[in-house]
């Protein structure tokens, strides 16, 4: 069993952060949103991995590095324009050879064990009707801006299309899809959606038109597709709601920890106080201020004078003297500052290396 996860994606919906930044590289919890997805499918037992990169692929493989240090083997393969997710398949054809393998969508994060759903294709395999394909469903409150399945009282898959104007079931296709090496097949016989992609969803169709069977399972617990600043905020509460409390930097006698804290080795609190879940990278100072539940400060920030709930802060940007920060996504090396006293809560997206002084 092989993997292929998508990283190539320009991440429209993050922009300014994707400006500058690789959306699958934006972390949560303070881990890039992708190494989640790696670590997954290593986990699962999935080591020769390909990885789909696109504009950003000095970034995403600078990140990654060659696998070894993940105990794993990474493929990159580049796409030169974003043609859709069956096109991502066409073009690691020959990384693929004959071999299943789950591709992975590397802007979905999963609470779910990846490696269940491996084992539970690789033992339909072993059945009379082995299906060549597997896909996980969740249902959701807005079928439209999703692949959409459609099931028969039995529970097959009759039909699949990809954001429909008028769904027929609330249930998305998530962004994890196990393969056998039919969907080569597949991938070549479809024709670009309206929207000029290759649509997986209309490979996998394919694969049901041929007669070919094609599993689907439900999914049970959490799954988000982070491709936005709303969903991001809410992975990275999903995740900080994991953590377990690990104070490895220097908390001083006038500080007060409250719930489940990480705070990173190297990171300076004073004065402060930090009610939990949340983590503070290495290298971070905050002083005189307060951290609210589900914040991810990130490495060598620092935080002075500021209330700050609910955000994500990437490495080396700057709170100062800010009343209040809350449901906000902070690029790499900014700077949040006020000159004057406004008692006002921000909620802000700011890119990399803005300076935003509230006057
Ligand atoms: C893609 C797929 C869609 C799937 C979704 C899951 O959509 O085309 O079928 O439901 O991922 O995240 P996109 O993220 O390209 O809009």
């Amino acid at each position: 069993m092989k993997a292929l996860i998508l990283a190539g994606g320009a991440g429209t919906r993050l922009r300014p952060i994707t400006h500058t930044s690789a959306k699958q590289l934006v972390p949560v919890a303070n881990k890039p949103i992708l190494f989640y997805g790696i670590e997954a499918m290593i986990a699962a037992g999935i080591t020769q991995i390909g990885v789909i990169v696109g504009d950003t692929r000095v970034e995403v493989m600078e990140a990654l590095g060659d696998g070894r240090q993940w105990g794993a083997d990474f493929t990159f393969i580049a796409q030169d324009a974003p043609l859709g997710l069956a096109h991502c398949v066409l073009i690691a054809a020959d990384f693929l050879g004959d071999d299943d393998f789950v591709m992975y969508l590397g802007d979905n994060l999963l609470e779910q064990d990846l490696g269940a759903f491996v084992r539970a294709f690789e033992q339909a395999r072993t059945t009379d009707e082995p299906p060549t394909a597997q896909i996980l469903l969740k249902r959701v409150p807005d079928p439209h801006r999703f692949g959409i399945a459609e099931l028969d009282t039995a529970g097959n898959v009759v039909r699949l299309v990809e954001k429909p104007a008028d769904p027929p079931s609330d249930l998305a296709l998530v962004g994890v899809y196990l393969f056998d090496s039919t969907i080569l097949e597949a991938v070549r016989a479809i024709a670009p959606s309206p929207r000029g992609e290759l649509e997986i969803t209309d490979a996998i169709q394919w694969l049901v038109d041929q007669g070919r069977r094609v599993r689907q399972e439900e999914l049970t617990g959490w799954w988000i597709d982070t491709g936005k600043l709303t969903p991001l905020l809410e992975a990275n509460r999903l995740l900080l709601e994991r953590i377990e409390t690990r104070l490895d930097g220097s908390v001083d006698d006038a500080s007060i920890i409250d719930g489940r804290v990480v705070v990173e080795d190297g990171a300076v609190i004073k004065h402060s106080t930090l009610r939990g879940p949340l983590v503070i990278g290495t290298g971070t100072v905050i002083e005189h201020s307060f951290i609210g539940p589900f914040s991810a400060i990130g490495n060598g920030c620092e935080v002075r004078n500021s209330e700050v709930e609910h955000s994500v802060i990437m490495d080396g940007s700057r709170i100062i003297d800010i009343q209040r920060l809350e449901d906000s996504l902070i690029g790499k090396e900014a700077v949040v500052s006020r000159s004057q006293v406004r008692p006002r809560a921000l909620r802000l997206m700011v890119g990399d290396h803005c300076q935003i002084d509230v006057e």
